[in-house]
């Protein structure tokens, strides 16, 4: 199925590896042209390069922290310039603050201010810096990868689930302020995805990730490749009439009906 969207602009921000990388190559291998976006300078580039060998898209990578107002504003001067601006913006956010802890042991007001400015002014920031180079071009996509705990919050993650919930309600609020202007507005809510562990990350032991697997009717967990090629329906042509959504990617661990 051709997606439509072949030469578009696409933005993906906390992109210099895990799930914004992946979702970048999946953007490019239908056409898009991408700029990526995260603090790594010499991550940025070898994650450009990789895509423009292998897709033949254009790549431009701009280091910046997405909390940082001037460098966001960098990045829309890049934007701006070289593309005339985007034409989809993903916004893929940093982890919460490491290790998680019970909600009653979360009372330390640094990592709450840390998490905020993470998880949902980063967010922010960014669409409000990008959504004015959008509204004249008559068509966009806007998608906030959030978590499935705004649908089902999960033991622990409380520091996710406040922000990723405020997330959630700005992106339905730009979905009813922006549909005149063709542009679409949408969250992507993972959970279980299987994520090369990180340095300074816990690791599970065998049981926990049993557990995790077990917490689906599918048991297993899911794919980056399944995620990214959700947020990548969801960017195209054939996703136009999708707005204002919330679309779950956790393998049916959330046990509501709807
Ligand atoms: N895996 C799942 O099942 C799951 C479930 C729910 C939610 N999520 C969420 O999905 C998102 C992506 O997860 P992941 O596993 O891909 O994370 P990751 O591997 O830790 O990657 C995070 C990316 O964010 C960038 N980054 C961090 N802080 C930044 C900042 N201030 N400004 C710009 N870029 C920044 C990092 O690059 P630099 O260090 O170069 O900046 C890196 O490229 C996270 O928010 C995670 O919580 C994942």
């Amino acid at each position: 199925m051709d997606l439509g969207i072949n030469g578009k602009t696409a933005l993906v921000t906390a992109s210099s590896g895990g799930m914004g990388r992946n979702i970048a190559h999946a953007l490019a291998a239908e056409g898009a042209n991408i700029v990526l976006f995260a603090r790594s300078a010499d991550k940025l580039s070898a994650v450009a390069r990789e895509i423009e060998q292998k897709y033949g898209v254009r790549t431009v990578g701009v280091p910046g922290d997405m909390c940082v107002g001037s460098d966001v504003e960098r990045l829309a001067g890049v934007l701006e310039r070289e593309f005339g601006g985007p034409d989809i913006v993903v916004v893929n956010t940093s982890r919460p603050p490491n290790p998680i802890r019970a909600t009653l042991d979360e009372a330390d007001e640094a990592r709450w201010r840390e998490a905020y400015q993470n998880q949902l002014w980063s967010a922010i920031q960014v669409l409000c810096r990008m959504i004015p180079l959008m509204q004249g071009r008559g068509w966009g996509r806007l998608i906030a990868i959030t978590s499935a705990s705004v649908k089902s919050p999960m033991p622990h993650h409380s520091l996710s689930t406040v922000f990723r919930a405020g997330v959630t309600a700005y992106m339905k609020h730009l979905a009813n302020e922006l549909g005149a202007k063709g542009i679409t507005v949408n969250c992507v809510a993972p959970a279980l995805i299987e994520t090369p562990h990180r340095t300074g990350m816990a690791a599970y032991s065998e049981d926990q990730a049993a557990a995790r697997r077990n917490l689906t009717p599918l048991g297993r967990m899911g794919t980056q490749e399944e995620l990214a090629g959700v947020v990548t329906f969801l960017a195209s042509m054939q996703a136009g009439f999708i707005t204002g959504s919330t679309i779950a990617v956790e393998g049916g661990m959330v046990g509501s009906l709807l």
